[in-house]
């Protein structure tokens, strides 16, 4: 993820991706906790279209801020220990692997329902899966499973930030905060 060219830290457009993802998550994990439970007889309206909305746009957001990031290196930060390098590299390839991976199965999930996913509203996604397919019905259960999953990834990620802030006293958050 870094190498020879690779910026010292990270540039105004890695650091409104990585709010952005932020905010859009966190309304994610809202909506996706308000809407009702989807079963035969839901609808796509109201949080449940918010839900499918929101995450067509997290899926546009992810794919453009891991593009930029391939595109644009950036080193560690030069004082962290080998075991916080292996750490955080892990749980930054789980953060976006995760979100990736939890909008495509969230998708086919949609679809399953025979849902329409639109991105921005104007948009139509083409279909993953056929309504009923039941491969599409299985992405429904385990994007189910890796909320939980993604949300502890996202625990350790802040935990994280926040140990290198307020006990080793180092520029880490500060670089995602200020640059
Ligand atoms: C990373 C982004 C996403 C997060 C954090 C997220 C979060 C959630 C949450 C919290 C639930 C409720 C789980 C439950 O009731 O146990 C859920 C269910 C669901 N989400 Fe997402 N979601 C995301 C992306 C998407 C996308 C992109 C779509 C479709 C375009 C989608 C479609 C659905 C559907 C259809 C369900 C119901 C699944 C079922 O029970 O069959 N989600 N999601
Ligand atoms: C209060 C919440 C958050 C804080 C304080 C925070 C803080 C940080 C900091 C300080 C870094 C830079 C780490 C470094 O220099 O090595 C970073 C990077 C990163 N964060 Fe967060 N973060 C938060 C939420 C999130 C969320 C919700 C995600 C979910 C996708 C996320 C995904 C990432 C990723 C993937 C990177 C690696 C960036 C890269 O090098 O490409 N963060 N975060």
């Amino acid at each position: 993820m870094s190498g020879k060219g690779a910026a010292a830290g990270y540039g105004f457009v890695a650091r409104f991706f990585h709010w952005l993802i932020f905010l859009l998550l966190a309304a994610q994990y809202a909506v996706g906790s308000i809407m009702p439970h989807i079963g035969r007889k839901t609808l796509d309206e109201g949080w449940v279209a918010w839900h499918l909305s929101l995450g067509a746009a997290i899926l546009a957001v992810i794919v453009a801020r891991l593009l930029w990031r391939l595109l644009h290196p950036v080193a560690p930060h030069e004082a962290l220990a080998p075991w916080e390098l292996g750490l955080s590299r892990i749980t930054h390839i789980a953060l976006y692997g995760l979100v990736l991976v939890m909008t495509m199965l969230g998708w086919a999930a949609a679809n399953y329902r025979g849902w329409e996913v639109k991105l921005f509203g104007l948009v139509t996604l083409p279909a993953l899966a056929a309504k009923g397919t039941p491969w599409a019905h299985t992405a429904g259960g385990i994007h189910n499973v890796l909320v939980y999953v993604l949300l502890g990834f996202i625990v350790l990620h802040v935990a994280g930030a926040l140990y290198h802030h307020f006990v080793k006293h180092d520029r880490v958050l500060q670089r995602m905060l200020a640059g």
